[in-house]
């Protein structure tokens, strides 16, 4: 069977761009309304995309730091997650839908609860991004005044984990005759008790859902610190990733698929989907003017907002067009201080405008200027180099360049037998080309 690339499309607000609001064909109000969602799922399914993706924390963050330039960015309301896909579930028939939620800030019976119910409601298109969170601002809604540390989240998560799947084994898939002439509605011996008791949750269960129809949901994962790569390497079905370039993402792919044996897990368990960041023309001039007219768009105090988020040092009353300072690497943002973005930085010189402008432009993952033939040979080689098993698509433009990618990429991706031209198998299980998972007490 010919390997084709998972797609994904992530629908964070208004796009992945900070200035995307400010687009003149952008919807600046998308973010709280429905329709703005909906018709970037139908794009989604016009694309054949496997799912639409929705990252989230359950904070509004970086409020404190007077360098933040909260107030400039459209990324800052939202819909809480899976009601908003429970919503969509309704409305589309083919797109996978896959949320965000916390292991760090949920018990797992909330969770597997609420997701059981929406792989119901989807006909078996749901699935979990399972995160730790890293935010300040999350813990201090949940009790806490400081992040757990990492080892801390990643151990609850994989408990969490655990939990949840054990939960969705509550009732076997045939658990419910529902026999009218003898009366009995269920079959008391296709009922299991999960009864854990562990290090960080104790849960009796049964859950009050039906065994979802894909069984387990696919879980999301995501992160490159030792921790997080075990975690995805023990509990992932898709890896989220954020490499900038295709050494290093060669270099991910390879550490958390080379994790997976000890887990005794084949190497194609496991999707690594890279983040993408794709400015598209029909003409290299035309991607490049679409790119340019964006960066223009950042005014100099959310330009210099976004290195503070970045863990650089506040830039205020610096000239903004001369050469960046010096760089002081912070803990936990590793992987961006070591990024080829960096190394350009310290090579050409660049100015703090061309630093924040690169930042803006969401190159601290894989961003691409390009015709579609262009975007599709980037895809494809890191498809097939070992750099990937599919793309997270991030619009800089939520829908304004989804609709270019759909419209000018995929067919390049289909022409290139990458991409299905229909879809195929109903569940996002069978999309993805992960097999049915088994109850734990089959
Ligand atoms: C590409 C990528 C996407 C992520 N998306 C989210 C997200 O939507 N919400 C969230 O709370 N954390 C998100 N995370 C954070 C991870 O869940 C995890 O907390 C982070 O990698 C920190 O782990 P560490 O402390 O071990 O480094 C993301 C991480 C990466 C690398």
């Amino acid at each position: 069977m010919t390997r084709r690339m998972n797609l994904a499309l992530s629908i964070a607000n208004l796009g992945y761009h900070y200035a995307a609001w400010r687009h003149p064909d952008m919807p600046a109000g998308g973010n709280m309304d429905f329709r703005h969602t909906l018709h970037c799922a139908r794009l989604a399914e016009q694309g054949k995309f496997d799912l639409i993706f929705l990252a989230d924390s359950a904070a509004v963050r970086d409020l404190d730091n007077p360098a933040i330039a909260r107030e400039m960015e459209h990324q800052i309301v939202k819909h809480e997650p899976v009601a908003l896909l429970a919503a969509l579930s309704a409305v589309t028939r083919h797109i996978g839908l896959v949320a965000t939620a916390s292991a760090t800030y949920n018990e797992p019976f909330n969770l597997a609860r609420s997701f059981a119910s929406l792989d119901h409601m989807s006909g078996g298109r749901a699935g979990v991004n399972l995160v730790t969170g890293f935010s300040i601002d999350e813990a201090r809604n949940f009790g806490l005044d400081a992040v757990h540390g990492s080892e801390f989240r990643h151990e609850r998560a994989t408990e969490f984990c655990d939990v949840m799947k054990g939960l969705w084994d509550s009732w076997d898939d045939d658990a419910f005759p529902r026999d009218k002439a003898t009366g009995q509605f269920w079959d008391r011996a296709k009922l299991h008790y999960l009864d854990h008791a562990g290090k960080h949750f104790k849960v009796r269960g049964p859950l009050d859902v039906a065994r979802p129809p894909q069984g387990h949901l696919p879980v999301f994962t995501a992160g490159d610190s030792d921790n997080a790569m075990e975690f995805s390497a023990r509990c992932g079905d898709v890896v989220y990733g954020g490499q900038p370039d295709i050494e290093s993402a060669r270099a991910y792919y390879a550490a958390v698929k080379g994790r997976l044996a000890k887990h005794g897990r084949s190497p194609d368990a496991v999707k690594m989907l890279p983040g993408i960041m794709a400015f598209v023309g029909r003409t290299q001039q035309e991607a490049q003017d679409k790119f340019d007219r964006m960066q223009a768009l950042i005014e100099p105090k959310l330009g210099l907002g976004l290195l503070a988020v970045n863990g650089f040092p506040d830039y205020t009353g610096h000239d903004i067009d001369g050469p960046v300072p010096e760089i002081a690497a912070t803990p936990g943002r590793k992987a961006f201080f070591n990024s080829p973005l960096m190394a350009k930085v310290r090579r050409e010189g660049m100015t703090i405008r061309q630093l924040y402008e690169a930042v803006s432009g969401g190159f601290w993952h894989l961003g691409v200027v390009g015709t579609p033939n262009r975007i599709a040979d980037v895809m494809e080689e890191w498809f097939t180099t070992g750099a990937a098993d599919g793309f997270n698509v991030q619009s800089p433009c939520i829908p304004v360049d989804t609709q270019d990618f759909v419209e000018l990429v995929i067919p390049e991706l289909q022409r290139r037998g990458l991409h299905r031209k229909e879809y195929d198998g109903t569940t996002l299980r069978q999309r993805l080309g992960l097999p049915q998972a088994p109850s734990r007490y089959a």
